[in-house]
C-alpha cells in the first residue's frame, strides 16, 4: 500500500490514487488503474505532465537547471569524462574501473567494422540524400544482417546488438558523409580511440594519413557526451514505444532516428545554425527577434526554449565554453558565432523570453562547432542520433529487462461522428 494517497473526486465518487515517489525529483500519481475503477481516462496530449515509465538512467531539474547521468552530473562528466566512459556508466549503472573501462573500449573497437555488403546498400541512395534518410534505412537494415543478436529475451543478445549499435553508428554517419561527398569510404582504424576513428573515417582520405587533432577529439568527445541521453524525450519515448512490442534493437534506433530528425527536436541544430547564417549580422537580430515574438509568424528561434528546461540548459554553458576551445585550436573566427553571442544577450534581456523562460538549449551552439570542425549542416543531426544511440540503446535495455514491461498502447479522447449506416452511392 502505498504511504501517500491522491484524492479524485468524479461527481458523488471520491478515488483514492497511489502516490509513488521517486529518488528525485517529482512523485507521481499512479493511474494505472484508473480506467478500470472510473471508466475514464486522462488526457495530456503532449505527455506534459505524463511520466511513461520508472527510470534510473537520467535525471532533469528544468527548473534548476541540473541534468544527472546515474547521479554525475553533466558538466563534471564534460569535464572529465570521456563518451565511452559515459557510455559504459548508462549500460551499466556505474563508472568502470580502470580494467572494465580498458575492455569495453576494446568491445567496441571490434565491432565498429560493418558488414561488407552494407556499403552496396549506400549505392542505392541518391548521393544528395539527407545523412538522416541515409542513417535511418541503414541502421533498419542491420537486423538483416545480425540476426544472431536479435532475440531479445536473451541478455547476452541484448549485450552483444547494444554494442554493435554504439559501435557501428560512427561508421554508418562517416559512411553517409563519404557518400555525399564522393569520396570513398575509410575502413575502421582501431588503433584510434572511437571519436577520432569517427573524424577519420569522416575527414580522412585513403591517398594520404589523417592527423586526429587533440582539442578536436577532445570537443567532438564532449559534444558525444552532451548529447548521450536526455530522459523520455520525443525520440527516446519512440524507442522505448517501439521496444514495448518487442521490436528488434535495431529496428527500434532506426525509428528514434526517424524522430530525431524533426526541427523541433534533433533537427534543431541544423535549423539553428541555418538561422543564424539568415541573420547574418547582429543588426538585423531585432527584427528576428520581433518575428519570434509574433504569434501570427510561425517563425521561432532554433535552439532557444524546451519542454523541460525553464532554465538554462546545463548543456549549453558546456557547449559555448567548447566554441572557443575550438575555435582557439583551429585558429577560426566565424561572425556567426558573434551573432550567436549577440542573440543570446538580447533575447535573455526580452520580457518576452524571460516570462515564457526560453533560454538557449543544447543545439544553440553545437552547430557552430560543427561547422568549424568542417561538418556540413546536413549532418549535425546524424551526430546528435550517433551520440544519443547510447541513450536510445541504455533506455531501451532498461525498459526491455524490467519484467513489468508491456506493450504501449495510449487512449484517446473520441471526437469523431457516432455510429451511423452506410449510405450507398445513389443516396448520398
Ligand atoms: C531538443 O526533450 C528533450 O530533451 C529534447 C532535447 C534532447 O536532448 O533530447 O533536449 C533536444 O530537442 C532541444 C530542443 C530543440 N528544439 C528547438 O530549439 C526548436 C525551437 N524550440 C521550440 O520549438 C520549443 O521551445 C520546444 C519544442 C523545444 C519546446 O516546446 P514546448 O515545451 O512545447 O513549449 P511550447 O511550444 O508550449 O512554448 C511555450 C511558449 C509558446 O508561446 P505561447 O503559446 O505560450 O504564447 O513559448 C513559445 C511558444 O510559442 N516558444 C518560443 C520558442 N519556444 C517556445 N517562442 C519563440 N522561439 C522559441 N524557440
Amino acid at each position: 500500500m502505498a504511504d501517500k494517497q491522491a484524492k479524485l473526486a468524479i461527481g458523488a465518487e471520491t478515488y483514492d490514487l497511489p502516490i509513488m515517489e521517486g529518488t528525485v525529483g517529482p512523485d507521481v500519481v499512479d493511474i494505472r488503474k484508473l480506467y478500470g475503477t472510473t471508466g475514464m481516462f486522462t488526457y495530456d496530449p503532449g505527455y506534459k505532465s505524463t511520466a511513461s515509465c520508472e527510470s534510473a538512467l537520467t535525471f532533469i531539474d528544468g527548473e534548476e537547471g541540473v541534468l544527472l547521468h546515474r547521479g554525475y552530473p553533466i558538466g563534471q562528466l564534460a569535464e572529465h569524462s570521456s563518451f565511452m566512459e559515459v557510455a559504459y556508466l548508462m549500460l551499466n549503472g556505474e563508472l568502470p574501473s580502470q580494467d572494465e573501462y580498458e575492455d569495453f573500449k576494446v568491445t567496441i573497437t571490434r565491432h565498429t567494422m560493418l558488414h561488407d555488403q552494407l556499403r552496396q546498400f549506400y549505392q542505392g541512395f541518391r548521393r544528395d540524400g539527407h545523412p538522416m534518410a541515409i542513417m535511418c534505412g541503414v541502421v533498419g537494415a542491420l537486423s538483416a544482417f545480425y540476426h544472431d543478436s536479435t532475440d531479445i529475451s536473451d541478455p547476452e543478445h541484448r549485450k552483444i546488438s547494444s554494442h554493435r549499435l554504439i559501435a557501428k553508428m560512427p561508421t554508418i554517419a562517416a559512411m553517409a558523409y563519404k557518400y555525399s561527398v564522393g569520396q570513398p569510404f575509410m575502413s575502421p582504424m582501431n588503433s584510434l580511440s572511437y571519436t577520432g576513428n569517427f573524424l577519420r573515417m569522416t575527414f580522412g582520405v585513403p591517398a594520404e594519413d589523417y592527423e586526429v587533432i587533440p582539442a578536436v577529439e577532445k570537443a567532438m568527445d564532449r559534444i558525444f557526451i552532451l548529447h548521450a541521453d536526455h530522459e523520455q524525450n520525443a525520440s527516446t519515448s519512440t524507442v522505448r514505444l517501439a521496444g514495448s512490442s518487442g521490436a528488434n534493437p535495431f529496428a527500434c534506433i532506426a525509428a528514434g532516428i526517424a524522430c530525431l530528425w524533426g526541427p523541433a527536436h534533433g533537427g534543431a541544430n541544423e535549423a539553428a545554425l541555418n538561422m543564424l547564417h539568415e541573420i547574418g549580422t547582429p543588426d538585423r537580430i531585432p527584427h528576428y527577434i520581433e518575428r519570434a515574438k509574433d504569434k501570427n509568424d510561425p517563425f521561432r528561434l532554433m535552439g532557444f526554449g524546451h519542454r523541460v528546461y525553464k532554465n538554462y540548459d546545463p548543456r549549453a554553458t558546456v557547449m559555448q565554453k567548447t566554441v572557443r576551445e575550438v575555435f582557439d585550436a583551429l585558429k577560426v573566427k566565424d561572425p556567426v558565432f558573434e551573432v550567436a553571442l549577440r542573440l543570446e544577450e538580447m533575447a535573455l534581456h526580452d520580457d518576452y523570453f524571460i516570462e515564457k523562460k526560453l533560454f538557449p538549449n543544447v543545439d544553440f551552439y553545437s552547430g557552430i562547432i560543427l561547422s568549424a570542425i568542417g561538418f556540413p549542416t546536413t549532418m549535425f543531426t546524424a551526430l546528435f542520433a550517433l551520440a544519443r544511440t547510447v541513450g536510445w540503446v541504455a533506455q531501451w535495455n532498461e525498459m526491455i529487462s524490467d519484467p513489468a514491461q508491456v506493450i504501449g498502447r495510449p487512449r484517446q479522447l473520441y471526437t469523431g461522428p457516432t455510429q451511423r449506416d452506410y449510405v450507398p452511392f445513389d443516396k448520398r
